[in-house]
């Protein structure tokens, strides 16, 4: 899909917005068109009658109600801008012309464009799956008319795309089956990304593994046909600028081991490993964007598998930082191979840490799946990120890494039990209160991505399944990293 800027439509299929405001909307949309919808008196905000299609003048007209001018903010124009895209696929083929007002909007020129372009490209999305190919009306390019042109189109057209290309590999990534996503696809996929962008990698295996005493990821790794791993990626830009640890978790598929996941509960289990994919979709963006800082990469990659070598509840493991821990139940694997990988990270005198990962389905109770659950150390770094959220359509919620709670997941017989007790309570925090017990950076951001890495229900933007949340806002934050100066 190739998108331009122009000053005036070309060819007859036009998209225009629409919005409740009275006063102005008459000296915006051409008349025609504003007595056809008043005519027509159904057009409603966001709900299913929110889009009416009108043939006026030789022109194919769709219009897309976008709500009340004072609510109209970036998030309204990634709605319009994925409604647009969809209603028109449904339809029509070729050149579509797509109208924005941001300065009625009052939305900083910018930044308007910027969130309809990223909405545009990551909801032509679909993940190609493996039914006989079904034939889709294709949109080639697509023709933004706003009122004031953007003087740098191409340059911020360029760096979205980018931004937005990562996204979609890493929601390939997530989408794809176990049986074809394992643990050597990932690994392949790493090196492919590395070789493109000139990255260093580093693959340590189960032998390395053993001899760095990373137990946990192994003992989560030992039920599976495959050999658990660790994988290390570095985009070194500049030796005087901070380096900044990316974990991701890398479960392929979480059965749950001994504690086997009830049912449906296992459905969705090939996302466990969106930590890991969304730490190479930053990686692969910021390389390419030749963001000036460097990245360290960590991906710990296991599958959490039954078979007579899968570790059982009751086994006591030391891992990297020689804490004892106590395995109460197998289902929480995730925090053991981040343990590794967090302790790991303290090794390598990162200036920040940030891990993803698909952690606890109780930050689905919580908070949904359009919140992810953040816990930070620093309070500039928390400020940023939570503000690179908002920017970005990709809402943060802060959780406490709450003292008291510490308690819990002490142990009589070791020094931790890698789940609380009781055992149902503050899932998300006590997560997360594990993981503190492995890292001493004072810089770490824990992102527990569980609630809307991978989604049952098509949200504008993003499609059913994979949605690559979190790439955007880190990218953001990064890009803004070197400003940060009190850390
Ligand atoms: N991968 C799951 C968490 C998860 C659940 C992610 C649903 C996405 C959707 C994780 O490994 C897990 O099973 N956690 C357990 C922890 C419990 C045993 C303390 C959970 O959330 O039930
Ligand atoms: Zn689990
Ligand atoms: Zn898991």
């Amino acid at each position: 899909m190739q998108i331009n800027q122009i000053e005036n439509p070309s060819g007859s299929i036009l998209v225009y917005p629409y919005w409740d405001d009275d006063e102005e909307i008459n000296h915006v949309l051409p008349q025609k068109l504003i007595k056809k919808i008043e005519n027509d008196n159904k057009l409603t905000p966001f709900a299913k009658n929110n889009y009416k299609r009108y043939f006026i003048d030789q022109n194919d007209i769709i219009v897309i109600h976008i709500g009340k001018k004072n609510f109209i903010n970036l998030d309204s124009i990634r709605q319009f801008s994925s409604l647009a895209l969809k209603r028109v696929k449904k339809y029509l083929f070729g050149e579509v012309n797509i109208f924005l007002f941001s300065k009625k909007w009052n939305l900083k020129n910018n930044d308007c464009i910027y969130a309809f372009l990223e909405s545009l490209y990551l909801s032509d999305y679909r993940f190609k799956g493996y039914k006989k190919e079904e034939k889709l009306f294709d949109i080639k390019k697509v023709n933004i008319i706003n009122e004031d042109k953007v003087s740098d189109f191409d340059k911020i057209n360029e760096k979205c795309r980018i931004i937005c290309d990562s996204v979609k590999m890493t929601r390939d990534l997530i989408n794809e089956p176990a049986n074809i996503c394992n643990i050597d696809y990932i690994e392949k996929k790493s090196l492919q990304i590395s070789k493109e962008n000139n990255l260093n990698i580093n693959v340590i295996d189960k032998k390395k593994l053993e001899k760095m005493g990373m137990n946990l990821l192994l003992a989560v790794g030992r039920g599976s046909i495959e050999e658990p791993r660790l994988i290390e990626i570095k985009y070194n830009q500049d030796n005087k600028k901070p380096t900044i640890c990316l974990i991701g978790k890398g479960i392929t598929y979480d059965t749950g081991g001994i504690n086997l996941k009830p049912g449906s509960a296992l459905d969705d289990m090939k996302s466990d490993m969106s930590g890991a994919a969304t730490v190479l979709g930053i990686i692969n963006a910021c390389s390419k964007l030749k963001l000036s800082l460097n990245l360290i990469g960590l991906l710990p990659l296991a599958e959490n598998s039954i078979d007579g070598k899968s570790f059982r509840p009751g086994d006591i493991l030391v891992g990297f930082n020689k804490k004892s821990i106590e395995i109460k139940n197998t289902d929480a694997e995730g925090r053991l191979i981040l343990a590794d990988a967090l302790s790991y990270s303290d090794t390598k005198k990162c200036n920040t840490v940030i891990d993803f990962a698909t952690l606890t389905g109780a930050a689905i109770v919580a908070l949904g799946t359009k919140i992810t659950a953040g816990f930070f150390k620093n309070k500039t770094i928390k400020k940023k990120i939570l503000e690179a959220g908002r920017k970005t359509g990709e809402p943060i919620w802060e959780l406490p890494l709450f003292d008291d709670y510490k308690e819990m997941i002490k142990n009589d017989i070791s020094d931790l039990r890698n789940i609380g007790e009781p055992p149902r309570e503050a899932g998300t925090i006590i997560g997360a209160l594990f993981l503190d017990e492995f890292i001493e950076n004072k810089n770490w951001v824990h992102l527990d991505i569980a609630g809307p890495a991978f989604i049952k229900e098509e949200a504008f933007y993003n499609k059913k399944g994979a949605t690559g949340v979190m790439i955007r806002t880190i990218i953001e934050f990064l890009e803004n990293y070197n400003e940060i100066v009190d850390i």
